[in-house]
This record gives C-alpha cells, structure tokens and sequence, in this order.
C-alpha cells in the first residue's frame, strides 16, 4: 500500500521480525512465576537475547540509515529528531535488568529482592511497550518517506541490502 517498491522498503522486514520477538517475550512475561528460579531464569534469558537483538536492530539503523539520511537532511529540527529518535527507549534499562536478574538468580545463594525485581521489570517493559510499535511506524512512515526523498533507488536498493545482510550476520 506504500508508494515505494519493496525493494527499497527498508524497515518493515526487520520491524517484523523485532515485534514478533517481543510478543514472544511478552507473552513469556505473563505466565512467568516470579519466586520460582528455574522460570525466572528462561524469562531473563529469553529478555536478554530478545533485546540484545533489537539493541543491534537500532545500532544497524543507527549506523546504515539514520545517520547517512541525517547528512542529507538541511532542516537542523528534523536532523535532530532523526539522531536521538533511539534515546531514553528503555532497552539498555531492561538489558541491564535482565543481566543483574540473571546472575543473582542461578547463584543457590542469592539476594534478589523477587518483588522489587519484578516490579522494576515490568514497570520498565510496559514503558518500552508503549513506545515500541509507534516507534516503528514512525521510522517506517516519517523516516522511510523522507529517504525516497533524499536518496535514489540504487543507493536505498544499497542500503537495504545492508541492512539485510547485518541484521542475518546477528
Ligand atoms: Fe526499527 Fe528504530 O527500530
């Protein structure tokens, strides 16, 4: 329904990809019991891969679109809206959760406030999920349009490529 070619559409492969990660996460989330290890522990483990991989979705878009599509830009308003647009999104937040849950929670010893912890964990994810999916249609109908209209058909058809080849590498 874009007015681009697939060919150089070049959020909404990966984009699918980051949202069913995240459901899957989510939906991991809600049936995890909290006080038991060894479900804690597939939660957390399942949370650091899931966002260790969309930390490397943005670095990838970080690196192969925003930054070249921001040389291009002359408004100095929308060039800063496309460098911070992955600022304060919380997945440093829940990667650093999930890493301290992790250790504390496979030592037989361990002194992991279950509460606290669950509630700083969810209180994080529910903040990144309501950014998450109006971020990506953001980047796919304010940032895709603008590279049509910055770039040409080879150089995106480059770009995507790209991006494809480092999102698989992952
Ligand atoms: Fe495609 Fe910026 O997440």
């Amino acid at each position: 329904q874009h007015p681009w070619p697939e060919e150089i559409d070049v959020f909404t492969g990966p984009h699918l990809r980051m949202k069913q990660l995240v459901y899957e996460a989510l939906e991991k989330l809600s049936v995890t019991n909290f006080k038991d290890d060894v479900s804690l522990i597939g939660l957390l483990g399942c949370i650091n891969s899931t966002f260790q991989e969309l930390k490397h979705h943005e670095e990838i878009e970080n690196t192969c679109i925003l930054k070249v599509l921001q040389h291009r830009l002359i408004n100095k308003q929308i060039q800063a809206i496309v460098r911070d647009v992955h600022k304060d999104n919380h997945v440093l937040e829940i990667l650093s959760l999930a890493r301290k849950g992790l250790k504390s929670a496979s030592k037989s010893k361990n002194n992991l406030n279950r509460r606290t912890f669950e509630d700083r964990l969810k209180g994080a994810l529910e903040s990144f999920q309501r950014d998450f999916l109006p971020h990506m249609r953001h980047e796919e109908e304010v940032f895709q349009p603008l590279l049509v209209e910055y770039f040409s058909f080879e150089e995106l058809k480059e770009i995507k490529a790209q991006v494809h080849h480092l999102h698989s590498a992952f």
